[in-house]
């Protein structure tokens, strides 16, 4: 992080579970300020980020936007009829070989990069108080992993089993231009997000305030 008195210690990395890998500070400033810009015209459109509702009328209090595929509980479509009707963004060649990039980094494995697909992206804003209950990531056809990027505040990820969302769980801090891969045994596992801390995000990355999360998936789903 630029601009700070006392630097935050470099972070290891950590296998928090089998197949699970959290690589901090993955990606530099310059990446993170280009996701962030990006993602704000997405936020725009052609399908506005909005506050998803819930099959029994709950509101997530995160914002969402997705490209690819939209996401609605619990499915995906190219086009977003809970939303304006409309086909969200196309999936950019440069996300997917991010994609790639990320995975080949976090698995060490390069073939694991190179066979990696993700053609759905759903991007989270969490003002202060937005939280992500736990939850699994199955809507997905594919059993490939979950490429999870973060800008901005930090926030608590918790990181638990592929049973239930209760105990055992491991509380990872995620910070800006935090990778974090799920798959193999753990692609099912459960997780969310208890807690961001507002006001933590270097102003570098243009973040104005709150937290960015970008998940790259495979749906599975033909063309
Ligand atoms: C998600 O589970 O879809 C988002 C996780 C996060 O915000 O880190
Ligand atoms: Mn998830």
């Amino acid at each position: 992080m630029s601009g700070e008195l006392f630097p935050r210690p470099p972070r290891p990395r950590a296998e928090i579970a089998p197949g699970a890998v959290h690589v901090p500070d993955w990606l530099p400033e310059e990446r993170q300020r280009e996701l962030v810009d990006v993602c704000r015209d997405w936020a725009r459109g052609p399908v506005p980020i909005r506050h998803t509702v819930l099959p029994n009328g709950g509101v997530m209090s995160v914002q969402t936007v997705c490209v690819g595929w939209h996401w609605q509980p619990y499915r995906y479509t190219r086009t977003a009829g809970d939303v304006n009707g409309a086909r969200v963004a196309e999936f950019p060649d440069w996300l997917l070989r991010l994609g790639r990039a990320a995975l080949t980094e976090a698995y060490g494995d390069p073939a694991a990069g190179a066979a990696y697909t993700p053609d759905t992206a759903l991007i989270n804003f969490y003002d202060g108080d937005a939280r992500m209950g736990m939850h699994q990531d199955k809507d997905e056809k594919s059993e490939a992993p979950v490429v999870s990027l973060s800008v901005g505040d930090r926030c608590v990820f918790r990181f638990g089993g592929t049973e239930n969302r209760g105990r055992p769980y491991t509380d990872v801090e995620l910070s800006s231009g935090d990778l974090f891969v799920f798959g193999g045994p753990s692609r099912f596992a459960y997780h969310g997000v208890p807690k961001v801390y507002p006001g933590t995000a270097d102003p570098a990355t243009g973040m104005r305030g709150g937290r960015l999360n970008i998940t790259l998936r495979e749906t599975g789903l033909p063309g």
